[in-house]
């Protein structure tokens, strides 16, 4: 205690310089401390999150319930998926395929093989180098996904998202 009540309010003199310096030895221990703790990088920095490790992936059967589906398969740490709790990611675009699949069947710039916009989920998760969403950036999304989704949980995956619109409670514009 710095100042302990009217008794004490004018300390003497060697009481206030060792106050002081007690002070200023708890400052330093507490720079310190922080300097040790920036050494070391936080768990969840952005880098790591960039690049999923595909072996941190397991395989995702199709059995899964679709929550524990996107949350195996990692997407929800890029996407928005709504009614999916946790996908908020926004390093992909917003997952409403419902309301924006269309549109990008009908870009002069969509270059692929889908006819269909459940076809066109599945594209964009297996091969998503034949599309890059303007806007977004290119060979960020993993490309291989082919090997870690079961035709099953593709087949899950393309149902959900093809009817998938943005949640009125969503703050994105
Ligand atoms: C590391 C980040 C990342 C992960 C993980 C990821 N995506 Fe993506 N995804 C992106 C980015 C970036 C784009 C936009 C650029 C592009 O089209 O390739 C994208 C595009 C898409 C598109 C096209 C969207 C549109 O609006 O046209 C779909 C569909 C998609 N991702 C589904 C998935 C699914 C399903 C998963 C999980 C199985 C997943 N993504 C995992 C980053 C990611």
């Amino acid at each position: 205690m710095l100042n302990s009540g009217p008794a004490l309010s004018v300390p003497p003199p060697h009481r206030k310089h060792k106050a002081v310096a007690a002070f200023a030895a708890g400052l330093v221990f507490l720079v310190a401390l922080a300097g040790v703790r920036n050494i070391s990088p936080p768990p969840d920095s952005t880098s790591a999150i960039q690049n999923i490790d595909p072996n941190m992936v397991p395989l995702v059967t199709g059995d899964e319930p679709i929550q524990e589906l996107f949350a195996r398969a990692g997407c929800p740490v890029c996407h928005q998926i709504p009614g999916i709790a946790g996908a908020k990611g926004q390093v992909g675009p917003p997952l409403w395929l419902g309301k924006t699949g269309a549109g990008r069947l009908a870009d002069p710039q969509y270059k692929g093989q889908a006819q269909t916009v459940r076809e066109y989920i599945v594209e964009s998760v297996v091969s998503p180098g034949s599309y890059v969403v303007p806007g977004f950036p290119p060979d960020t999304m993993p490309a291989w996904y082919g090997r870690k989704l079961s035709g099953a949980a593709l087949n899950k995956i393309a149902s959900y998202l093809e009817h998938a619109v943005e949640e009125p409670s969503s703050g994105r514009p």
